[in-house]
């Protein structure tokens, strides 16, 4: 079986890691890429094909995991060549994946949970077509959600919706412990209720929102208008405390 990939990144690199059979290839192309990416892909093991064209061509299954900017031009200019699965990974929006369902046969909508990085991250897909990769569950935990295009992309979106708005009162209520000299203790008592491991995850988040702030708070603005639903007033809060 060969496995193509259209973006060499991160995620690629430890899809590459995670799933290890004597009877999987993965290809790629180096035309257009920066000289990281290039670098990167020299150093793996997988084959390099002239094109981008010419992957998706051969490619059983072909991954587009590059940008959430890129991943609608990806499946529209190689979209039509791609004649196994089409694994769309890019964090996009539910209305990007019909979008990009529209240039592509055989799409599956999958989402990445959890650090890609990690031993053990896990893959939602969705789609027709997605019980062709049930498969992958031997190489990374795998969960078919439906048959429906864009209930992976819902799914990753509904986690920002709660992962992010917290993150946003995380900051308000630890702001307010600093302002009363009772962050590290404020902490402590959160981990009473919130269990082992609360502290370093919170701090963690608290540095990661506010690192990228903006993102963030764009990824909130396309949640909003996405879910287009009166009830979002956290939501709407959260972002708004983003901005300031
Ligand atoms: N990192 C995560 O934890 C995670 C989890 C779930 C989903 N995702 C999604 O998966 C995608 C990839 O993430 P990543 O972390 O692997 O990104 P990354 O580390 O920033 O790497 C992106 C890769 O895509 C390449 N690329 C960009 N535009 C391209 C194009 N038009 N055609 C071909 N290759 C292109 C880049 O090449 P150049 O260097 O040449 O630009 C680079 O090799 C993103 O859409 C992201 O939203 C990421």
């Amino acid at each position: 079986m060969i496995i193509g990939l259209i973006g060499f990144g991160k995620v690629s690199q430890n899809l590459i890691r995670l799933i290890q059979s004597d009877e999987i290839t993965f290809i790629t192309s180096t035309e257009n890429r920066s000289p990281e990416t290039i670098e990167n892909i020299e150093k793996s093991s997988v084959e390099v094909i002239d094109d981008v064209k010419e992957v998706a061509i051969r490619s059983d299954i072909l991954i587009s995991a590059n940008s959430p900017k890129n991943a609608l031009s990806t499946a529209e200019e190689y979209g039509e060549y791609a004649r196994g699965i089409y694994l769309d990974l890019n964090n996009v929006s539910p209305n990007t994946t019909y979008e990009i369902s529209q240039h592509v046969e055989n799409l599956v909508d999958g989402a990445i949970i959890g650090k890609i990085d990690s031993d053990k991250p896990l893959l939602y897909i969705s789609g027709e077509k997605s019980d062709e990769l049930v498969f992958l569950n031997d190489y990374i935990e795998t969960v078919k959600l439906s048959d429906r295009i864009g209930d992976a992309s819902i799914l990753k979106m509904l986690r920002s919706t709660y992962t992010k708005t917290l993150s946003a009162l995380l900051i308000e209520s630890f702001d307010l412990a600093r302002k009363h000299g009772l962050e590290e203790e404020f902490l402590d008592a959160l981990t009473i209720t919130e269990g082992e491991g609360f502290r370093e995850k919170s701090l963690s988040r608290i540095n990661n929102t506010l690192r990228s702030r903006k993102r963030k708070s764009e990824e909130l603005d396309e949640i909003i208008s996405y879910f287009n639903d009166d009830d979002l007033i956290m939501v709407k809060a959260a972002m708004e405390k983003l901005n300031r």
